[in-house]
């Protein structure tokens, strides 16, 4: 009897983009794209667009790029603004509209037909995350790419997070605004900022310690080293915040900066107590950092009941094929919504697209 290959199985609460339309992005005029729930494939030549359409994708769920902290570059060279609009559904939900623009002014986003009050509201609607050929500075780089890989988890396990940070950063900035012009009404804002930053604080030290057996599994079967995930949150252990922030006045009123809180918090990655960054290659830095975006997609999942969709642009590059076997077989255990780049046509690393699409100057043809 004939064998009957069955598809891959999508997990029954995998968020899922459907319809993708594109305006005005990159090298993009107009594209057109329906995903499937299961993988769809993109192929083209270098400079052909792949990573713009994963682009659009990641702005719908998070209001910006895994590329730029700009924008405006991203808007098509002689256009003034981009527009993206995707049809989105969580498990079992009925399908609702999301819409993220940007021009040369500033961004907006619609959520459901309605103006979304912030871009935040964007990842609640369509949690979305990328594994990328930069994803390696989430261990090379300083602390800020850290504190946001943890926050965007964060907020998903406990949606009032997003609001107490969006607070401590407004009281933050008047704190260095008064350094700057009235260093004497400075600390009239620690109360607030303490009170906040320890909740910060504490969210984030329950996450990392969930995080801790996803991660263990996660980072010996990718790359087998013994490697070691440390919160630091912003300031020292044996003091509470509103004494960090008294003890370090002077230093900030010299500086005419804030120095303790949770906007300094960092995730240590360390192997053998040695800072990643220095001991490890660039292809096992790209293998942590893989590890602790999959170890936190799957923390997600047990926690929250929604996997979020993953994108994959270039994913063999820098592995080698045994490396490159376990990563798969890692996002295969997700079983969430995949978007892949690929060189070429016949790419089967994820399994058999469900969906193919040529990506050719700019245009998105399916296959
Ligand atoms: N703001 C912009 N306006 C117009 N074109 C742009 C803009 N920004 C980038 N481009 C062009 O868009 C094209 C698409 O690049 P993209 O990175 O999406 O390609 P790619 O298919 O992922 O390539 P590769 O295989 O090399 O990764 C590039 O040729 C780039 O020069
Ligand atoms: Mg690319």
């Amino acid at each position: 009897m004939e064998r009957i290959l069955t598809p891959r199985r999508i997990g029954a609460n995998a968020m899922s983009l459907g319809t993708l339309a594109i305006s005005d992005l990159r090298c993009i005029e107009q594209a057109e794209v329906e995903l499937t729930p299961g993988l769809t494939l993109l192929w083209g030549e270098n400079g052909s667009g792949k990573t713009s359409v994963l682009e659009a994708i990641f702005l719908l769920g998070r209001g910006r790029s895994f590329r730029t902290r700009n924008n405006e570059r991203l808007i098509r060279r002689g256009t003034d603004r981009l527009r993206i609009v995707g049809q989105v559904s969580a498990a079992g939900d009925a399908m609702q509209a999301v819409g993220f623009e940007a021009s040369r002014t500033g961004t907006t986003a619609r959520i459901g037909g309605r103006p979304a009050q912030s871009l935040a509201e964007l990842s609640q609607a369509f949690p979305v995350q990328a594994i990328e050929p930069g994803v390696h500075r989430l261990v090379e780089e300083g602390g800020y790419r850290r504190r946001r890989w943890m926050d965007w988890a964060v907020f998903h396990v406990e949606p009032q997070f997003m609001d107490t940070w969006v607070r401590y950063q407004r009281a933050l900035r008047q704190r260095n605004a008064a350094l700057k012009t009235d260093p004497a009404q400075a600390p009239a804002w620690d109360p607030e900022l303490a009170r906040l930053g320890e909740v910060i604080a504490e969210s984030r030290r329950i996450f990392l310690d969930r995080m801790q057996p996803y991660w263990a599994t996660a980072v010996a079967d990718l790359s087998g080293l013994p490697v070691t995930l440390h919160y630091l949150r912003g300031w020292n252990l044996e003091h509470s915040l509103t004494e960090a922030l008294t003890g370090s006045r002077a230093r900030d009123e010299l500086r005419q900066l804030t120095h303790a809180g949770p906007h300094r918090a960092d995730v240590a990655v360390r192997l053998h107590g040695r800072p990643a960054r220095e001991v490890l290659s660039r292809g096992q830095q790209k293998l942590v950092a893989v590890a602790m975006t999959l170890a936190q997609l799957r923390l997600l999942q047990d926690q929250t009941q929604t996997t979020p969709t993953l994108l994959l642009d270039d994913p063999a590059a820098e592995l080698d094929v045994e490396r490159l076997q376990r990563f798969i077989a890692e996002v295969a255990k997700l079983r969430c919504q995949l978007v892949v780049t690929s060189l070429q046509a016949e790419s089967r690393l994820f399994g058999t697209p469900e969906r193919t699409f040529q990506v050719r100057q700019g245009r998105v043809q399916p296959v």
